[in-house]
């Protein structure tokens, strides 16, 4: 086991990566040398870690020479070009982005859930689409004692998630409507997709598009929450559906999610105190003081919180919760450096 690494944050600069070196500044991680890395027009930027100045670096693939460590998250086609270069001169990656999640030959890993999968990486390990990796964390402890039969999950989603341009563009149409800018005049760039043709504006509104359309009228959001679940859960058996909406949040992801347990015996308590005692799980449920998950308290916060739990009025298996967590760390800069940390405990920081 080395005793100190050296760590590449790819993106550094953006929502996600800002928030990766926040992460590695509380990190239990023994590192030698943090690197920050991100396009041209970044290079040169000057960043504070732990009360030192830390200078930008433009990405090219001598960037992860001596590096041992790499934290991609500056977009799929970035991991698909400089992941691989990044484990060629003997770095692991943890990439952010959905290029690789699906691919038999990389690991998907929630550490609170699946970390034995670490032992099977290549060199490349995908971190989970932000709201799979909150519904993981909630549904896993049930999922042990129970069973998953189907779920149901609806997505309130926060613009962070689409990057920090998308946050901006939230913030400037939001004051140019109370400065009284008409909604059809609202100028809109980025959401609901940077891939699509049409732009939305997301201040005031809900959009139901996040990614683009694929099969079955589904989108790309929706498949990646389908298709991930069944892959850290390790059962295609699972049903799963997706609704995934933008909401005009900055940070923090909420989800109503509606499961059916396989055996016989659950009740509301019962899953309560699975879910207090789950690793990486708060309950936050007390209807009585008006006690529930919300996104703004979960900012900057690492856990993911749950409350709301109720029994279906009809479906005796069935429950009801709400599901809140901080898409930029549990989401994405945590669960990574997180998976950083359990690499390092089980020895696994080699390619
Ligand atoms: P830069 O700030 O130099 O454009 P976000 O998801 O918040 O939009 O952030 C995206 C991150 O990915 C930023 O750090 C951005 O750097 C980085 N990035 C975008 N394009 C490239 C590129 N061609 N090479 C390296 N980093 C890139």
């Amino acid at each position: 086991m080395k005793k100190k690494y050296n760590v590449a944050v790819v993106g550094a600069t953006g929502a996600v990566g800002t928030k990766m070196i926040e992460m590695l500044e509380e990190t239990s991680l023994p590192m030698n040398q943090v690197k920050l890395l991100a396009s041209k027009r970044s290079a040169g930027k000057e960043v504070t870690f732990k009360g030192q100045t830390l200078v930008v670096e433009e990405l090219v693939p001598e960037s992860f020479t001596g590096i041992d460590i790499a934290l991609f998250s500056a977009g799929g086609n970035i991991s698909k070009q400089y992941a691989p270069e990044a484990v060629k001169r003997g770095a692991v990656v943890v990439d952010n982005t959905s290029h690789f999640r699906m691919d038999p030959e990389v690991p998907l890993v929630v550490p609170e859930v699946n970390p034995e999968a670490l032992k099977r990486h290549k060199g490349i390990i995908a971190n989970p689409n932000c709201s799979t990796i909150q519904m993981m964390v909630a549904l896993e402890p049930i999922r042990q004692a129970y069973g998953l039969d189907r779920l149901i999950v609806s997505t309130y989603q926060a613009v962070s998630g689409a990057g920090i341009n998308a946050m901006e563009e939230l913030k400037t149409q939001a004051l140019a409507y109370i400065n009284g800018t008409p909604a059809d005049k609202l100028e809109a760039n980025i959401l609901p997709s940077g891939g699509d043709k049409k732009h939305y504006p997301i201040a005031f509104n809900a959009l139901p598009q996040i990614d683009v359309f694929a099969e079955a009228d589904y989108t790309y959001e929706e498949w990646k929450m389908i298709n991930e679940t069944k892959k850290i859960m390790e059962d295609d058996s699972i049903k799963v559906v997706a609704t995934c909406v933008r909401i005009p949040v900055l940070s923090g992801h909420s989800e109503s999610i509606y499961i059916e347990v396989k055996e016989e015996g659950s009740d509301v308590s019962k899953i309560k105190d699975l879910i207090a005692k789950a690793p990486g799980a708060i309950l936050q449920d007390d209807p009585s003081q008006q006690i529930y998950p919300q996104a703004l308290a979960s900012i900057d916060r690492k856990e993911t919180f749950v409350g709301r739990i109720r029994q279906d009025i009809d479906i005796d298996k069935g429950y009801h919760m709400w599901v809140v967590s901080d898409n930029l760390l549990k989401g994405a800069a945590w669960n990574s450096v997180q998976i950083a940390e359990t690499l390092h405990e089980m020895d696994l920081v080699r390619v």
